[in-house]
This record gives structure tokens, sequence and C-alpha cells, in this order.
């Protein structure tokens, strides 16, 4: 099989192209598009591609569309069927992404639940040795938004203006990452990843209530770290936690682990890679790769191609 970006649109494998929305949609005009950001993983000894936590990212795409009132009824067998054929149909053999959208398609107003369109995207995904991964955060002067106005838990496109705003800012400012304080100044997450420190032994993160993305990835780092032997803590953080805390990392689908090297131009710990966090970083690499038997749960095999019927 060829490579190149075959996107599968509503159901039918289409060149990138001619995969086109309506100018005038809810999506375009208001954000009215839910998606999920999923990784695979080639594994080359076994020449086996595995989707990582893929029923997990379906249940939290389920609840994006409930939470805004998308009618979109598509199953999470059709859903798993379209990201199987889509990973097959653009035949990499290397590390993908994979970006899974629903939003409101024609031209109606902003308060349209439907119709509804939908898409699977895969591209390769760039290897980042882990060495080379140390990130300088800022707390960002912007705040991050709350269940009040809008909704952090899950992956709506309109929630990211908060964290593009608080990225340009830090990336002007000459940082990597920006982390956001919530409303009430406790800690909350990265612009596209959660958040974790190590302060007195402990892998603390903030509470799935503290103002955050559902993560997919936070949850399997808490059951590493639990594997490792290591206490972990869901609880509020505050700033200065952070300026007293021996190691903080930052974790998603996209960023893995992503180890913060200072916070504030203050170094976390001794200023490098933290062992709890390289450690985690070990068994999450594993785990995705299918090297850890008791977490193979966590993979999906992409393997033979079903033809899809439009929906
Ligand atoms: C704001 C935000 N927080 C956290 C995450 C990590 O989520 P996940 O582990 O499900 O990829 C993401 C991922 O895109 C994100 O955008």
């Amino acid at each position: 099989m060829s490579q190149g970006n075959v996107i599968c649109m509503n159901g039918t494998m289409v060149p990138e192209a001619e995969a086109k929305i309506h100018v005038l949609s809810p999506a375009a005009k208001y954000g009215a598009t839910v998606f999920e950001g999923i990784c695979a993983y080639w594994t080359k000894d076994r020449r086996q591609m595995n989707i990582f936590c893929l029923p997990e990212h379906l249940r939290r795409l389920q609840d994006s569309v409930r939470i805004l009132r998308i009618d979109c009824k598509m199953s999470n067998e059709k859903l798993t069927e379209a990201v199987v054929n889509t990973i097959a149909a653009n035949g990499y053999k290397k590390d993908v992404h994979i970006r899974l959208s629903i939003w409101v398609a024609g031209s109606g107003p902003m308060e349209s639940t439907g119709p509804t369109e939908w898409m699977c995207y895969v591209a390769e995904r760039p290897d980042r040795p882990f060495e080379n991964r140390g990130k300088n955060a800022v707390i960002s002067s912007w705040r991050r938004i709350d269940d009040t106005s809008m909704p952090p838990r899950i992956k709506t496109a309109a929630n990211y203006n908060n964290g593009r705003l608080a990225q340009i800012q830090a990336k002007l400012d000459g940082y990597d990452e920006a982390l956001l304080l919530g409303p009430d100044g406790k800690v909350t997450e990265g612009t596209g990843a959660c958040f974790f420190m190590v302060r007195n032994g402990r892998v603390v993160t903030p509470s799935i209530t503290s103002g955050i993305l559902e993560s997919v990835t936070r949850a399997s780092v808490i059951e590493l770290a639990r594997d490792a032997g290591f206490m972990v803590e869901e609880r509020s953080i505050d700033r200065t936690e952070i300026y007293t805390a021996e190691e903080a990392f930052l974790c998603g689908s996209a960023y893995e682990v992503m180890p913060i090297v200072s916070v504030d131009r203050s170094p976390v710990g001794t200023g490098k890679i933290g062992p709890k966090t390289r450690t985690i970083w070990e068994s999450y690499s594993a785990a995705v790769r299918g090297a850890i038997e008791s977490r193979r749960g966590w993979l999906t095999p992409v393997e033979g191609v079903k033809a899809l019927a439009a929906e």
C-alpha cells in the first residue's frame, strides 16, 4: 500500500484536497466540532500497528458529542472501523497521529445540533528522543476556562482558543510551554497536556474536577506510576508548590511524557529530567508498544481492512 494522506470523510476515503466543509457550517462559524487526537504505534519487531487506548478515546468523544448536544449517533464500532481502515488505507508502517472529528454541518444557526459530518485523518508523527524533551514552562497570565463557561473536560475545538492564546504568549516571551491557573488560582494543565509534579516523593496531579481535560494519557500515567510503586495524589496544586517540586512533566497523546525542567525561569528540582519522570516515560513507551504484558489490553491492533459503508 502506498503512503499518502487519504482522509475518511463520512465513510468514504478521499484525497486530502477533496475533504472539505461548508464555510457557513456551525463548525466553521462557531467551533461546533468535537474531536480526538489518538496515537498508533508501529512495533518493528512484530510488524504490528497498535492504537493506544482507542475505546477510552471513543468514550470521551461520545461524552463530547453529548455535552455539546451534537446529533450524532455513530456507534463506537463504526468509529473503530473508520480509524482502523484509515490507518490501513494510508499504509503507514510508522508511528502515527490520528484525528477523529465530528461536527455540525449544513449552514444552520448557532444552536443547530445537526446535520452532522465526521472525518478521520492519519499523519506520521515525529520521533522525539526523550533526552531532548525537557521544556521551559511559564505560568500563563491567561486563566483556564472552567466548567461554568466552557467545558474543559471535553475536546471541542472552540476550547482551544484558550490554550492558543496562552501558547502564543509563552512562545513570544521565550518559553516552550504555558501552564494555566484556573479561576481559583490553582494549577490546571498545559495547553495540550496534563500536568504532574513530584513533591516530597509523591506524584501529584490536579483532579479531573480541576478544570482539566479528562485525559486518557493522564489516567494511564497514574496507573503506570502506581505499578512502579509511586504514591499518586490527585489534588489541587498551588502555583508555589511547583517552585519547590522535585520534578514536573506534562503528558498527553501528542506530548506522551514531556519533562518540564524550569517554570518561570526557576529550575524544577535539579533542572534536569528527574528519575520518576524517566521511569514513567520508560513504562509508558513500553506500554504503547505492547512490551508490558499486563497492559496489552490498552492496545487495539490494526489488521485487515473492511469495506466502509457510508453513514
Ligand atoms: C488541554 C489538554 N489537556 C490534556 C490533554 C491530554 O489528553 P489525552 O491524554 O487524552 O491526549 C490534551 C490533549 O490533546 C489537551 O488538549
